[in-house]
């Protein structure tokens, strides 16, 4: 017995001075980001500009990894049980916070099977159409929807994606059930709207801003309480009359608990330095979204915005009574 229990107390220190080595040389191999959505999407655009810049600062592939379905939380809960090492991370929106409310048999807990690393950027959204959807502006969009009603497809990710949470925000506003599209992203999306299998989607500025531009698409207003310096012809859905359709997309970056607070102190370093990277700077700009500061790429200004956006949410979806399960 005491040789067993000498054994086991030197054991012990030799894994704990191992695990503290080991902490203190991560990463020594790639570094996995799981993205709960397709490829090409919002949250992908954003994931990769990230992965790209913590590549360079922590030496190590940062690769990413899509995992799409059930408005993320596929993708969420491979996370939420992977192994706490820090080599397999989630980069999340949101649908973090609302999944909480909108999924009541969730294999996973948002709250607490998550270590946060930081927040890292706030993406606005736009209500879009096809191209050669009849309605000319909102004010056409809000006759035309009471008009026809679930005749009308919405597109969106997901139940607990930000484009369903936009789509609730929007059918709520409008009073009309619109007849709803799920994708495993809305790249996906996004290529039916273009090609005017659906009608209309409440989708990122990352991933619309560059199709408005160009014409391929209808855009009716952002929701952001200002007008953006990426799309300032663009109304706001205050000017719109639909004051109640206002959401920002949050983004933050998790490893699973229990991770090691060396490890996590290193990827926020990476995190941070990718935040005020210039060439991710530029390019989310160009794309109307923000990013987050060295001061909100933290794990305690991510974790309070985690909490505070479940409480805020609840009693919206509730009061909508949307449920996934
Ligand atoms: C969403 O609607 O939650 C996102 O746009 C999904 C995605 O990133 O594809």
């Amino acid at each position: 017995m005491r040789h067993g229990l000498v054994a086991a107390v030197i054991a012990t220190a030799v894994l704990g001075a191992g695990s503290a080595a080991s902490a203190q040389e991560f990463p020594t191999k790639p570094v996995t980001i799981v993205v709960p959505f397709a490829a090409g999407g919002p949250t992908d655009t954003v994931t990769r500009l990230v992965a790209q810049s913590m590549t360079g600062t922590l030496g190590q592939q940062v690769i990413v990894e899509n995992v799409g379905g059930a408005g993320g939380t596929l993708g969420a809960a491979r996370v939420a049980k992977a192994d706490p090492d820090g080599y397999t991370l989630l980069l999340h929106h949101i649908g973090q916070a609302t999944s909480a409310t909108l999924y009541r048999k969730l294999s996973y807990d948002p709250a607490t099977d998550f270590m946060p690393i930081g927040i890292v950027a706030d993406v606005p959204m736009t209500v879009v159409a096809r191209k050669d959807f009849p309605a000319a502006d909102m004010k056409a969009l809000i006759e035309q929807a009471k008009a026809e009603g679930d005749v009308i497809t919405y597109a969106n990710a997901g139940i607990g994606s930000a484009s369903h949470l936009c789509g609730m925000l929007l059918m709520q506003a409008l009073d009309v059930p619109l007849t709803t599209v799920a994708y495993k992203g809305t790249a996906p999306a996004m290529n039916d709207l273009l090609g005017g299998q659906v009608d209309l989607m409440c989708d990122q500025t990352t991933n619309t801003t560059s199709q408005i531009k160009g014409g391929t698409i209808k855009v009716y207003a952002v929701t952001t309480p200002e007008r953006l310096p990426s799309l300032p012809d663009v109304p706001t859905t205050v000017e719109s009359g639909l004051p109640d359709v206002q959401v920002g997309v949050w983004h933050g970056l998790y490893a699973p608990a229990g991770t090691d607070a060396a490890v996590v102190a290193r990827l926020e370093e990476a995190l941070q330095a990718a935040v005020t990277d210039p060439n991710v700077t530029q390019r989310l700009a160009e794309l109307g979204a923000t990013p987050a500061t060295a001061e909100t790429a933290t794990p305690a200004a991510l974790e309070q915005l985690v909490t505070s956006e479940i409480a805020r949410w609840r009693p919206v979806i509730e009061a909508a009574g949307q449920y996934a399960d």
